[in-house]
C-alpha cells in the first residue's frame, strides 16, 4: 500500500525537532482529522532555508510527507520553496494511497505558514503566499507543547 520511500521516511523521519529562535514558525491543523505539524525555519540573509526541523502530531502519512518536505525545502529561498507542493513532496515519495492524499497538505500548508510567517515579520511579500487558511499559529505565550 506505501511505496517504500514512504516506509523509510515514516521509520525514519529526517529534522524531526525544534530550532529555538527559528526565524520561522509554522504551524498548521489539518481539519479531517485534527492531525496537527509544527515547522521551523532558520533562514539567513540571503532568504535561504539554512535549516528546518518539524514535529506532527498526525499520523504515518503526515509524518512521512513532512519528513521528506523538510528534505526538499533546505538550502531553497523563501521562493523557491514555494514550489515544493504536496504534489511535489507525493512524488518524491513515488506516491501516497488515494485516501492519504489529504495528509500531504498538513506539509504543504506548514511550509506556507512558516513562510507567510517569515514575510509578516520581515515586511516582504512571496507571489502566490496567502495567509494560510488552517494556520493555528497563537501567541508565543499562549502555546503549548504537543
Ligand atoms: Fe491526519 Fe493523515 S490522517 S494527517
Amino acid at each position: 500500500m506505501y511505496s517504500e520511500k514512504v516506509m523509510d521516511h515514516f521509520t525514519n523521519p529526517r529534522n524531526v525537532g525544534e530550532i529555538e529562535d527559528a526565524s520561522a514558525v509554522g504551524t498548521v491543523g489539518n481539519a479531517k482529522c485534527g492531525d496537527i505539524m509544527r515547522i521551523y525555519f532558520d533562514i539567513d540573509e540571503n532568504q535561504v532555508i539554512q535549516e528546518v526541523k518539524f514535529k506532527t502530531f498526525g499520523c504515518g502519512a503526515a509524518v512521512a510527507t513532512s519528513s521528506m518536505a523538510t528534505e526538499l525545502v533546505k538550502g531553497k529561498t523563501i521562493y523557491e520553496a514555494m514550489q515544493v507542493t504536496n504534489k511535489a513532496v507525493m512524488e518524491a515519495l513515488d506516491g501516497l494511497p488515494p485516501v492519504k492524499v489529504h495528509c500531504s497538505l498538513l506539509a504543504e500548508e506548514a511550509i506556507h505558514a512558516a513562510l507567510w510567517d517569515y514575510c509578516q515579520k520581515n515586511g516582504i511579500t512571496i507571489d502566490g503566499l496567502e495567509k494560510p487558511k488552517s494556520d493555528i499559529h497563537e501567541d508565543e505565550e499562549d502555546e503549548e507543547e504537543y
